[in-house]
């Protein structure tokens, strides 16, 4: 199995860049069939736009609404309205909206079941704080998050979780191999207890490039990554896409 690239953008580029950007990936993969195995999370306005261009590539959202379908709810977009655009996968939970925009564990459940009922995969995202590491109550710590976080979800056809420790995103530091292994482990014991879902892919995120994917994609049980920053370069993304 080809490992799987998401690409989350975050809150960055133009829409000109995002499609030079596409472009660039595009004319570099020699092998078409690698693109099949990115998903492109990019800023919400572009998924419409994006998809319809680019329709060999994967788009997910960065985040969704905690409300369903359509109501009076200023600002909020729903899973049903991502999924109508283009988007088969949504980011749910990442730490920076865990953090920044207060979001809970409840919150973060409501997102999952709303994004099932739309039918779009949800890339579940879970890690502990550089404090809870040092406590060496992560595991406990991730348990947590990842059973209040799951509910009651059972049956579903795909579910993507990304092992993203708070302490690695955007620092520049990796946790090593074994530690990986050790939370995926744990992850996969906890998703194992119950029929969650009928594919599980658990990738890591946190600091991710074009040196250390591959010891990365090498870790037991870990299926792909989760790119921030190094996404944005377009050679960065080809040189993991095609280095394996
Ligand atoms: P990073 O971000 O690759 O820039 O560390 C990863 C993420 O936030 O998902």
């Amino acid at each position: 199995m080809k490992p799987i690239f998401i690409a989350n953008w975050k809150m960055n580029l133009l829409l000109d860049d995002a499609f030079a950007l596409i472009n660039q990936m595009i004319n570099s993969i020699k092998d078409e069939s690698d693109l099949e195995n990115i998903i492109i999370a990019p800023p919400l306005p572009y998924i419409s736009i994006l998809s319809k261009n680019y329709p060999q590539i994967k788009f997910a959202a960065q985040d969704v609404s905690f409300y369903k379908n359509f109501g009076s709810h200023t600002g909020e977009v729903s899973a049903k309205m991502i999924k109508n655009v283009g988007s088969s996968y949504t980011i749910i939970g990442h730490s920076e909206r865990r953090a920044n925009s207060s979001e809970a564990n409840q919150i973060v459940k409501t997102k999952l079941e709303n994004s099932i009922e739309a039918g779009i995969t949800p890339i579940l995202c879970v890690g502990e704080s550089l404090e809870s590491r040092k406590q060496k109550n992560h595991l406990n710590f991730i348990e947590d998050q990842l059973i209040k976080s799951l509910g009651n979800v059972q049956n579903i056809e795909h579910l993507i979780i990304a092992y993203e420790p708070v302490w690695a995103i955007g620092t520049k530091i990796i946790p090593t191999i074994a530690e990986i292994e050790e939370v995926v482990g744990k992850i996969k014991d906890i998703v194992g207890r119950s029929p969650v879902a009928k594919n599980i892919d658990l990738v890591y995120g946190g600091s991710v490039n074009s040196t250390n994917h591959q010891d990365i994609l090498s870790a037991k049980d870990i299926s792909g990554v989760l790119v921030g920053s190094a996404s944005l370069d377009a050679k960065e993304l080809v040189n993991m896409v095609q280095v394996r």
